[in-house]
């Protein structure tokens, strides 16, 4: 079980499984390893760390701190009160059929080739910044339109991809998960299709700026020092310097991403703007810039699973976002996403294959073989919705991570599987 822990409660004989407030390459502050000895914690505990995330499964307890399911109940009490009280999380979606579920395999590989062809067109506007060509962000429009689309289909698809995708340009990966996850949200507010069509240009060319940042310094694993910080920080001003007078840019692109690093206490950057200050959409950038953060893998880390990210995001509500977007974007992407993986208190793995939106803890999930090899209760390849099993103890989630953790090919697991009937 994941818990999350005070570092004062930190003791020899747990397994770290990560801390997510600290960016350093030290190897004592890295997730996934034991602690063997007190001074390894008192190393920990004098390099600014507060909480982390042990896992009592791999190393000991500890009798304080919450769960990993009283987090997920907090989180979800908070989405249920945003949402209209307990009417909406009462309320069961309508049951799910074979062919339903079968068809979010199709839309997956549907939308893995568009964001591929998106991928290659923001490579090369990347490119021709990096060889000072002139940029031209209309080519990407009609990509844009077509995953715009998409995401009108079927959102749990292009959620999995943004979630999963890997590649080894880490600034074009990231570009285009931005990209995806802000037309996700502005759409999932309602947003008119202009909008949302801007929004994905914007978020693919958020971070342009980073080519005239030293790879050394992007790249550095270790604490950045201010000078390197405020190196970094001028990323905004260069990608505004290299998109002035570029075809397709509109002026809402424009102030998208000028924003993506302002926050409405007035402690972000490049102008420390607070309040209403900030546009709509430039908090909005901001929240999907670090949710896509935090669920990434680094050298010094591996990826940190989407609900201690959400959990983070509802940590800065009203301080770095205003409260409901945050709690917005988590009803866009849901608790535990399309494509990550769950351990049930039976002993079963499975693969979350769509999410219901009216029970965002209740997602339908697809068995997989066990990471051992040999199979629990449930025989792999069963479609489980977890909704009309709410009530079975076995049916309860005691463990989320990233699919990255085992080896298999969700685009290979998605498409097939039988429908377990209800109880
Ligand atoms: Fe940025």
């Amino acid at each position: 079980m994941i818990k999350k822990i005070s570092v004062s409660d930190l003791q020899p004989g747990m397994h770290i499984h990560s801390i997510v407030d600290v960016v350093s390459s030290d190897p004592l502050l890295r997730g996934n390893r034991l602690v063997h000895s007190s001074s390894e914690v008192r190393h920990i505990q004098s390099h600014g760390v507060k909480e982390l995330f042990i896992d009592t499964d791999k190393g000991d307890d500890t009798r304080s701190g919450p769960s990993f399911a009283e987090i997920s109940a907090t989180l979800q009490d908070q989405i249920r009160e945003l949402a209209g009280g307990d009417a909406v999380a009462k309320e069961a979606p309508p049951p799910q059929t074979e062919t339903e579920l079968h068809r979010i395999g199709a839309e997956i590989e549907e939308a893995s080739q568009l964001v591929h062809e998106a991928s290659l067109m923001v490579g090369e506007i990347m490119k021709d910044a990096r060889m000072g060509r002139n940029i031209d962000a209309r080519p990407i429009s009609e990509p844009i339109r077509q995953m715009k689309e998409m995401i009108e289909r079927s959102p749990d698809a292009m959620i999995a991809l943004a979630l999963l995708r890997k590649s080894d340009d880490e600034t074009l990966r990231h570009s285009l998960n931005v990209g995806i996850l802000l037309m996700l949200f502005t759409r999932s507010l309602g947003m008119n299709s202009t909008v949302v069509e801007q929004a994905g240009t914007a978020g693919f060319l958020h971070d342009i700026g980073k080519i005239r940042i030293p790879d050394s310094l992007l790249n550095k694993k270790g604490k950045l020092n201010p000078g390197e910080l405020s190196v970094i920080r001028q990323h905004v001003k260069h990608a505004l310097q290299l998109l002035d007078g570029t075809p397709g840019l509109t002026p809402l692109m424009t102030t998208i991403i000028k924003q993506h690093h302002e926050r409405i206490d007035g402690s972000g950057y490049p102008h420390g703007l607070s309040g209403s200050n900030i546009h709509k959409l430039g908090q909005m950038v901001g929240i999907v810039d670090v949710y896509d953060a935090i669920t990434s893998k680094r050298s010094y880390r591996g990826p940190i699973e989407s609900h201690i990210a959400l959990r983070e995001i509802m940590r800065w509500a009203g301080t770095l976002f205003t409260q409901s977007l945050c709690e917005q974007f988590i009803r866009c992407i849901g608790i535990y996403p399309v494509g990550s993986l769950l351990e049930l208190r039976n002993g079963t793995f499975a693969l979350v294959i769509q999410n219901n939106r009216s029970a965002l803890l209740h997602p339908v999930i697809k068995t997989i073989k066990t990471p051992a090899g040999n199979t629990a209760d449930d025989t792999p390849g069963q479609m489980i919705d977890l909704n009309m099993f709410r009530d079975q103890p076995g049916y309860s989630i005691v463990n989320h991570r990233f699919v990255h953790d085992i080896n298999i090919d969700i685009l290979e697991e998605m498409p097939s599987g039988t429908l377990l009937s209800t109880p």
